[in-house]
């Protein structure tokens, strides 16, 4: 998961990249040392209790068919594969090689890259939503239910992805470290509102969408890494992109059984998600200074093509796809195929809005904003 986010300036009629709908219930904020974004109202625990039993019957299909893509420890990359060794006489060569490719990478890609960084560092926040989520939630701390399981050991795998960026970027000298680290230490502490109500339909809709998006915005860092001659980065930011397709893989099969076992409920909770739209995992991010820091990183993302609007649609329309939504028929009600036909015109609907989104913001003055995270240096929007 934590795929960072893009704030996609688009509105679309009901779509998943308009902003956030009316509060079902009275609205709370965070404190706004924590973030200036407002957290959604939210309902809690609005699946049905006696669907938790499509994921107890679910248990020996995930042990069989979700665990086996989780990688052994012994045979994961590590963090220190692609950094200068410490315990060798030749780190303080291999870090001045690392400075000297970094030096190539500019300063709007070093913002992208450590809000793709303080978005993975939040993980400790992105275990603890989808422990909120009822029927799959591990509840012990070291359950042997395989969706305890899982959660754990993607969790453990997840966490190498921030380590290496992080750990990238001290080496680097591009980055103002402290300022980073604040960023991490507010985003924790502030959480995230993905909006999936303690409910496990929702919340692996949101994870489906949410690993895709983080494939695609580190598969684009290893791009742009590589263009700029940093091939070693390029690797590292690969790498991570190839374990989140293996997430998104997981992810996607689960909600894949759910259609199969309860079509209804499943593309309601699709279409659901899709309506309140795909909250970023990062959109509390702050850094003690900007107020609109994560706007403002997203709208560098989007330009730089590491993650836009476009590819949002994409996602969706990948989705649509791979779950074979366009064809689904069986058991739905009359509310369920309402809400099949709302998600399998999304895309469509989603990429005529952000043309014309695109076509206005050539009209505007490109906009300069510092960024802390690079001393303050500014950076086109
Ligand atoms: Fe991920
Ligand atoms: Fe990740």
């Amino acid at each position: 998961m934590q795929a960072h986010g893009v704030l996609v300036r688009v509105r679309v009629p009901g779509s998943a990249i308009a902003p956030a709908p009316a509060p079902r219930r009275r609205p709370c904020r965070v404190s706004a040392a924590a973030a200036a974004t407002a957290v959604r109202s939210r309902v809690t625990h609005s699946m049905p209790p006696e669907k938790a039993e499509v994921f107890r019957s679910l248990e020996g299909w995930a042990s069989r068919s979700l665990l086996p893509l989780l990688k052994p420890v012994e045979g994961c990359w590590q963090p220190t594969d692609f950094l200068p060794d410490s315990s060798s006489e030749m780190f303080e060569h291999e870090v001045r090689e690392l400075r000297a490719r970094a030096a190539g990478l500019p300063d709007d890609y070093f913002v992208v890259l450590v809000g793709d960084m303080v978005t993975e560092e939040a993980l400790p926040t992105y275990q603890t939503m989808i422990n909120t989520l009822d029927g799959v939630r591990d509840e012990t701390g070291a359950s042997a239910c395989p969706w305890a399981v899982w959660t754990r050991a993607w969790t453990a795998e997840e966490n190498r992805h921030g380590d290496i960026l992080g750990k990238y970027m001290y080496l680097s000298g591009r980055v103002d470290m402290r300022m980073v680290e604040k960023t991490v230490q507010y985003l924790i502490g502030s959480g995230m509102d993905p909006g999936t109500e303690n409910n496990p339909y929702l919340g692996f809709v949101y994870t489906s969408f949410q690993e895709r998006a983080t494939a695609v915005s580190h598969g684009n860092t290893a791009r742009l890494a590589r263009a700029h001659g940093d091939d070693v980065l390029a690797r590292a930011c690969g790498t991570i992109a190839a374990d989140e397709k293996r997430h998104e893989t997981a992810y996607g099969r689960i909600v894949e059984q759910l259609l199969r076992l309860d079509p209804d409920g499943a593309v309601l909770a699709v279409a659901d998600m899709m309506r309140k739209r795909i909250t970023m995992p990062a959109h509390l991010m702050h850094d003690g200074r900007d107020m609109g820091l994560f706007d403002h990183f997203a709208a560098v993302a989007q330009r730089l093509g590491v993650y836009t609007a476009r590819d949002y649609a994409d996602i969706v329309e990948f989705l649509v796809k791979r779950w074979k939504l366009e064809t689904l028929e069986g058991g739905l009600t009359g509310e369920g195929r309402r809400a099949r036909d709302f998600v399998c015109g999304l895309p469509q609907r989603m990429r005529r809005a952000s043309e014309r989104a695109e076509d206005r913001a050539k009209k505007d003055e490109p906009r300069k904003v510092k960024f802390s995270w690079i001393f303050d240096r500014e950076v086109t929007l």
